[in-house]
């Protein structure tokens, strides 16, 4: 074997406003596959990781929460990080980007790149929202497409005709948190000018990065780079800019440093260099990204390291996107599949076994197709490798006491020719071609199951116990070697197996021993069929709200069908919600719109409260002024066509549309809280 070398591996790091979902594992799993596979040989090799904390969607997501910041990210970082656990998914490292260690080194970074004089000021004129007191990224402007004419249009590009403008050009644009009208304000913003680094770039980029995707990145070089806009303006959730009060450094500034940053405080944690792990020309560094985010990793980064004068990454290894059924994941098909919501249906190591075998190492997108998904998991780990175990390690307890003795002639050259895959496997899991290496696993468990059926032990254990004995030893020792194989995959599993034969964590180095004259423990469960009925509750439950029920004929009022009850959600996100009682201080009929009334709400606040709300057809509003009703007060604003929305009433429905508000009993004062 070689010399022990000292490998860092990251994944992207997830955004800290979103759950995992099972796009995110096929990153997760393949690092977490990669870097088992390098500690199984024997070399020091860290997976490092974090959240990714910074930007406007975070910010705002926590506004609309009522939560600062730092809440919402704590609350991510502790959802994530038992997502991944109960994936078996083990990082040496998983941090926050929002940490002293990532300031000081994007302070640093920032400090170089100006030194450089790759750092440019200019003036931009761009939306600003006078309501809320802030320039609007993009996707917080709605508006017409200025192309197509295509309504309800965010500010980077139109769903309708697929073109994209400057959001300055959408017409008729609307905020998309409160729904005012924004302005155009200029501002000053920091410019990291890439040309540059052109020569730099050019030769780095294809030594870096798979031949494709290199020929991606070299288009951008047919003209010249233009410079990337690090900074935006407060409000921002991230970092200040020294010597740049009111701008941050834009979250994709600081998320990479994130790696570096993560990477600090393992070494600190344990006593030991960062340079002995990132800057050392012995070390290697290897990134694992999704190919959404390759100009990040291959253009700017490797230009933010060179400038700051810190080692760039050995290679980035992009892989390609998710599709389920062969369609991109919707959330109406219920195939936007959550990480937890997978984990209460199904085996997170059957998942594991699936995108092994659909991994080649390539930028071509996985396809999870739900049936060959129950399919594999159950001919292949359960019928074919795990059946040896289960035949092998039960027949043997039942009738030869759980004593191995040894492989017959036959059975030991399987076990050789097992063995002698060890290095064009390992050369598999180095090039993370990991659906070769689960080939090469099932033909061997083809092998050993034919050898098994041909043998017929269970019918030997009644003519010649010693020889059918040296059939399971045989059997069980093939297993053992798969298993192997398996374990960067299947950790659990292989850890079970170890169990069975008494064994630590299995080595690469395990594999040359073979188990005999020994006896074994009790077998446990490895594997279980999967269940499609699981696969389909699965599904059903990732389905976006369920839809009601039709209403059932009207007239019929006293068997009225009423709607099914929605999933359950947890006590957290009931509590999010902030029911008060208000008291109605006006209510008039709104021009234009048949079904609403303009209500203001007195809930103890300065100023009333303007909710419309579609009650018009069952009350009066003369009749309605001074009642006490129940509203949602934290409910985010929303501009209609008549004005600003504040909140909302709420009424019971009967299933025939009669609509009914609810009141408190007489003595509740206007603003109690409603829980
Ligand atoms: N926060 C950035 C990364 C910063 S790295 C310095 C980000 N986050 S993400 O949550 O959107 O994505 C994290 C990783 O998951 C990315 O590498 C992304 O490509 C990958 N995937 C997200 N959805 C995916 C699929 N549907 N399929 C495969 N990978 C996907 O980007
Ligand atoms: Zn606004």
């Amino acid at each position: 074997m070689n010399t022990k070398r000292k490998i860092v591996v990251t994944s992207a790091l997830p955004y800290a406003n979103g759950d995992i979902h099972i796009g995110h594992l096929v990153e997760y799993l393949q690092t977490d596959f990669w870097v088992r596979f390098q500690k199984m040989r024997g070399h020091d090799c860290l997976y490092i990781c974090a959240d990714d904390t910074h930007g406007t969607p975070i910010m705002l997501r926590a506004r609309a929460e009522n939560i600062t910041p730092e809440t919402l990210i704590a609350r991510s970082l502790e959802q994530h990080a038992k997502d991944f656990a109960d994936f078996q998914i083990a990082f040496d490292n998983y941090y926050s980007t929002n940490s002293e260690e990532n300031r000081a080194f994007s302070n640093a970074i920032f400090a170089s790149m100006q030194k450089s004089g790759a750092i440019t000021v200019k003036q931009l004129p761009q939306l600003y929202c006078e309501h809320d007191a802030m320039f609007l990224p993009d996707r917080f402007v709605k508006g017409i497409c200025p192309k197509c004419n295509a309504e309800n249009q965010y500010g980077d590009a139109c769903d309708a005709c697929g073109q994209t403008y400057p959001a300055e050009e959408l017409k008729q644009a609307t905020c998309v948190t409160c729904g005012s009208t924004p302005v155009l304000r200029n501002s000053e913003h920091l410019f990291f000018e890439l040309e540059p680094f052109r020569d730099f770039l050019k030769s780095w980029i294809p030594k870096h990065v798979a031949t494709d995707v290199a020929h991606k990145l070299l288009e951008w070089f047919s003209e010249p780079l233009r410079g990337w806009c690090i900074s935006r303006d407060a409000p921002y959730f991230g970092f200040e800019i020294p010597g740049h009060p009111g701008k941050f450094f834009y979250v994709w500034v600081d998320a990479p440093i994130g790696y570096l940053a993560s990477l600090q405080k393992w070494c600190t944690d344990h006593k030991q260099e960062l340079d002995a792990w990132w800057n050392n020309p012995e070390a290697e560094l290897y990134h694992f990204i999704g190919k959404d985010i390759v100009r990040f990793h291959c253009l700017f980064w490797p230009a933010m390291l060179k400038v700051a004068g810190i080692k760039t990454p050995d290679q980035v290894f992009v892989h390609g996107f998710l599709t389920v059924n062969g369609e991109k994941m919707s959330k109406s098909k219920g195939t936007f599949v959550k990480a937890r919501t997978y984990l209460d249906h199904l085996n997170p190591q059957d998942l594991r076994f699936y995108y092994a075998c659909k991994l080649n190492g390539t930028t071509d997108d996985l396809d999870l197709s739900l049936d060959d998904f129950v399919h594999r998991v159950n001919s292949d780990l359960v019928g074919k490798i795990t059946n040896l175990a289960s035949r092998g390690a039960q027949m043997l307890h039942k009738s030869l006491g759980g004593k191995m003795g040894v492989m017959d002639a036959e059975g030991r050259a399987l076990w050789k020719t097992a063995c002698s895959r060890a290095e064009s496997v390992a050369t598999y899991y180095e090039s993370r071609d990991f659906g070769k290496v689960m080939v090469e696993i099932r033909d061997l468990a083809d092998a050993a199951n034919q050898y098994f059926d041909t043998k017929a032990p269970w019918a030997l254990v009644k003519t010649d116990l010693e020889a059918a004995r040296q059939v399971m030893t045989s059997v069980l020792n093939i297993f053992r070697v798969l298993t192997i194989y398996l374990q960067p995959v299947l950790p659990v599993y292989a850890k079970r197996v170890g169990t069975l034969f008494n064994e630590e964590p299995y080595c690469w180095a395990a594999l040359g021993k073979a188990i005999e004259n020994q006896t074994i423990n009790p077998y446990e469960y490895l594997a279980t069929r999967v269940d499609p009925v699981a696969v389909e509750k699965m599904v059903e439950s990732s389905k976006a709200v369920p839809v009601a029920q039709p209403v059932g004929a009207t007239g019929r009022s006293s068997a009225m069908t009423v709607e099914p009850v929605k999933g359950t959600i947890d006590y957290d996100t009931f509590a999010r919600m902030d029911l008060r009682v208000a008291t109605v201080v006006s209510a008039e009929l709104v021009e234009g719109a048949d079904k609403l009334l303009k209500v203001m709400l007195d809930i103890g606040e300065p100023k009333p409260r303007q909710v419309f709300a579609g009650i018009r057809k069952a009350y009066d509003p003369a009749k309605l002024v001074g009642r006490q009703v129940v509203m949602v007060a934290n409910l985010a604003p929303r501009k209609m066509k008549f004005g600003l929305s504040e909140g909302m009433i709420l009424a019971a429905g009967n299933p025939d549309g009669a609509l009914f508000v609810v009141s408190p009993d007489a003595g509740a004062i206007a603003g109690a809280t409603v829980k």
